[in-house]
């Protein structure tokens, strides 16, 4: 089969396209025929082989996303077969092969239905971003109904699920992009209202929109430009989530004691096992009802893996970016 795979780490030439065998399932694991793949930053990270949670063996091919129809079931798989289309989120999984190819093999509990409503390519872009959302806004924020949420960077991969998420839980929704037209597609997601980031004034702004309260929860894609100041905006006792950093910042704690407010990490690779299933059942139940209707972007053909991941740190985003892997 057609693949991506890396031999070495670094520079995103080490991303070749490759004839390699076709991984075969074992036991419990399920062989999906993959249509898309998504492109996430993590595989940026993992592809220099300095990145903090997982360095792979290897030759290794990329990817943990991605969507298609099951093609081989292992013995002792429930409730999948041969034709199902599903989407494939594998990155917790115990066993599994990269999505940045044809076919991809890994743990049944990975492997997950798409509803006809879902497309392919939407189903490959629900795998990191929607378990990133939902457990920045309910297993770390702890969000309620009701309360005013800034997704900091909501129009990429993670910012558009949480987008949606929110808003259906009842919270109040503001959103950042960079742009006029990302802002007027912030608002087509769902925002109650959408500021550009890269405006000095946006925080300021985003105070008066409140009404002086401040924002009760922060869901924030680059703390090491943003964390003071979102701390300088939070309400009473509001909550800081970091999903993304890329660098550091300087930080004054006092802003933190004097509304007795808190900064919260978040790493997908710290949920455990009951984690991934709550997440996994909630962005099911989510595609069936239509709340999630995820966003798909910049498109790019398998063999171009290395222009994506160099796009997806270097140029503004809209919804999430895939691999074509083939028609369907
Ligand atoms: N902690 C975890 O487990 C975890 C999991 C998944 C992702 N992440 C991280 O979360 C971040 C977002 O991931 P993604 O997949 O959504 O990436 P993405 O699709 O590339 O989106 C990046 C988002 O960040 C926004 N952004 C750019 N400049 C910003 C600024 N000054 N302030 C606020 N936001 C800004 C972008 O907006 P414009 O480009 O429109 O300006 C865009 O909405 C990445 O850093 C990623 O590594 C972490």
């Amino acid at each position: 089969m057609r693949a991506i795979l890396m031999k070495a780490f670094g520079e995103a030439d080490v991303l070749q396209l490759a004839e390699v065998p076709v991984p075969e399932p074992g036991p419990g694991e399920v062989r999906v025929q993959l249509h898309y793949a998504g492109v996430n930053p993590a595989e940026a990270y993992i592809r220099t082989g300095t990145y903090a949670f997982f360095k792979p063996d290897l030759p290794y091919v990329p990817g943990f996303d991605g969507a298609g129809v099951v093609d081989t079931v292992g013995v002792n798989v429930q409730g999948l077969q041969k034709g199902d289309r599903v989407f494939v989120a594998s990155m917790l999984a115990k066993n599994k092969t990269g999505t940045y190819a044809e076919y991809v093999v890994c743990d049944a509990d990975a492997v997950h239905r798409l509803p006809d409503r879902t497309s392919f390519a939407q189903g490959a872009a629900i795998g990191i971003p929607g378990l990133t959302a939902y457990r920045a806004l309910f297993q770390r924020a702890q969000l309620k109904p009701g309360e005013t949420v800034l997704i900091h960077g909501a129009s990429g991969g993670v910012g558009t699920v949480a987008v949606q998420l929110a808003r259906a839980h009842g919270a109040y929704v503001i959103g950042t992009a960079g742009n006029d037209s990302e802002l007027a597609f912030l608002r087509d997601q769902g925002v109650h209202e959408a500021f550009n980031h890269h405006d000095p004034q946006h925080f300021q702004k985003i105070v008066d929109f409140t009404g002086g309260a401040g924002v009760d929860v922060i869901i924030e894609m680059l703390a090491n430009v943003n964390l003071e100041r979102d701390a300088e905006i939070l309400a009473m006792f509001g909550r800081i989530v970091v999903v993304g950093n890329r660098g550091s910042i300087p930080f004054t704690p006092r802003l933190l004691m004097i509304k007795e407010s808190a900064v919260l990490g978040m790493a997908l690779w710290n949920a455990t096992p009951a984690d991934n299933r709550e997440a996994l059942a909630a962005l099911s139940a989510s595609l069936e009802s239509g709340v999630l209707r995820p966003v798909v972007g910049r498109e790019y053909p398998l063999a171009e893996a290395k222009q994506g991941q160099i796009d997806i740190l270097e140029k503004s985003a809209r919804g999430k970016m895939l691999l074509k892997i083939s028609e369907n």
